[in-house]
């Protein structure tokens, strides 16, 4: 296990009393063990696809050796993790734009890219699944968009030839895996449709759970963007690199979709403690290895002990299941609630579905006599 403590005289001494005297508790502890989920009024939180094991110990020590360096403005440390990505990546800095959480990188391409009026690319309609990752749809309601949401297919993968049909400029949205349904879109399809479509249509592959697919008929789109001008990559740091709470997320795309972006948003939209974790993170190659291992095994577990009672879940390929319950669904998350067990929220096009984060083991434990006890 590895540990970073902070006395709080250390950490008083770094931040400054004043913010010091804010934090409760008798000491700051960084910790990383398969049960270190935080568990707030001893509620189980499977309900938002996060990480249960946390950062990386790499990304908590950079923290740590930020604190001092919150007065300044993050400039570099925005440059050094975009170098960083960029070698990963395969691709130049200009081609990436850092977001605060990929959730920002969504509202950026809708605010650029949807709804009437002028943009150097093009705005239009915003063209997605359902169900899908719903905060576009709102941000680009928001920006007076028509919204057209089209039916995943029989195996829950993107319709694209409809969502190609559809598409008449504007922004196509394709989560990839899937949430809420964690499935994907196979490969080929998505790579058709993506040399097929008409440039003036701008495309957002969301690759938010990315490290947690395993398919061979999964791949990143990435490698595709040096012949796409049109194609957009969400990624973040949310997920896999357990930050949530930090907000770290990116696009890349070809440096001119990147300045539609850019010109939307703020400046130093990304602290720094979020960029020193991330870079950190990426220098961790357990943190993705382990994650991937302890998410497939709860999973497995869970999957297991549910068919056994009967319950068949959509193939997932993420951090997550969906649950075919072959009831309306909307009563029973209220009776696990009442459990302590917080699962996913109603999605109405799917409204016998259950959506459930895989926890740490210990916390599908907890789900399943939960489960057992509201079916009982
Ligand atoms: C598909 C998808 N995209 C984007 C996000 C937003 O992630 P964040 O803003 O934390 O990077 C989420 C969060 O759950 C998600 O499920």
């Amino acid at each position: 296990m590895n540990t970073v403590t902070i006395s709080r005289r250390r950490f008083a001494h770094l931040l400054g009393a004043g913010a010091a005297t804010a934090l409760a508790g008798p000491a700051f502890t960084f910790a990383r063990t398969p049960q270190a989920a935080p568990v707030r009024n001893g509620i189980i939180r499977l309900s938002s696809n996060e990480n249960p094991y946390g950062p990386s110990p790499k990304a908590l020590s950079a923290m740590k050796e930020a604190f001092a360096l919150s007065c300044r403005y993050p400039d570099e440390h925005a440059d050094a993790l975009l170098a960083t990505l960029a070698k990963e990546n395969g691709v130049e800095a200009e081609q990436i734009l850092l977001g605060n959480g990929s959730g920002e990188i969504l509202k950026l391409c809708a605010a650029a890219f949807t709804g009437p009026g002028n943009s150097k690319i093009g705005r239009g309609p915003l063209v997605v699944a359902d169900p899908t990752f719903e905060a576009i749809v709102k941000h680009a309601s928001v920006n007076g968009a028509e919204i057209v949401k089209l039916p995943l297919t029989d195996t829950f993968a993107h319709d694209l030839a409809k969502m190609a049909a559809a598409a008449t400029g504007g922004l196509v949205y394709i989560c990839n895996p899937n949430n809420p349904t964690a499935s994907i879109t196979p490969k080929e399809e998505l790579r058709q449709f993506i040399s097929d479509l008409p440039r003036e249509t701008m495309i957002l592959v969301d690759e938010a759970y990315f490290h947690y697919a395993d398919s061979p008929e999964y791949e990143s789109v990435i490698p595709l963007i040096d012949d796409h001008p049109n194609l957009i990559v969400a990624r973040t740091f949310s997920k896999i690199y357990g930050m949530a709470g930090l907000r770290c997320g990116f696009a890349i795309a070809q440096p001119e979709a990147i300045e539609g972006m850019q010109a939307e948003q703020p400046w130093d939209s990304v602290n720094i403690m979020a960029l020193v974790a991330a870079r950190a993170s990426l220098e961790d190659a357990k943190q993705v290895t382990d994650g991937r291992r302890l998410n497939r095994d709860a999973k497995t577990f869970v999957l297991r002990e549910l068919e056994r009672l009967g319950y068949e879940s959509i193939p997932s390929q993420a951090n997550f299941i969906m649950v075919d319950m072959k009831r309306l669904v909307a009563p029973l998350l209220q009776d696990m609630k009442q459990r302590k067990v917080q699962v996913g929220r109603l999605f109405p096009a799917l409204p016998n579905h259950m959506r459930v984060t895989i926890g740490t083991q210990r916390e599908m434990e907890a789900f399943l006599s939960a489960f057992r006890e509201v079916l009982a």
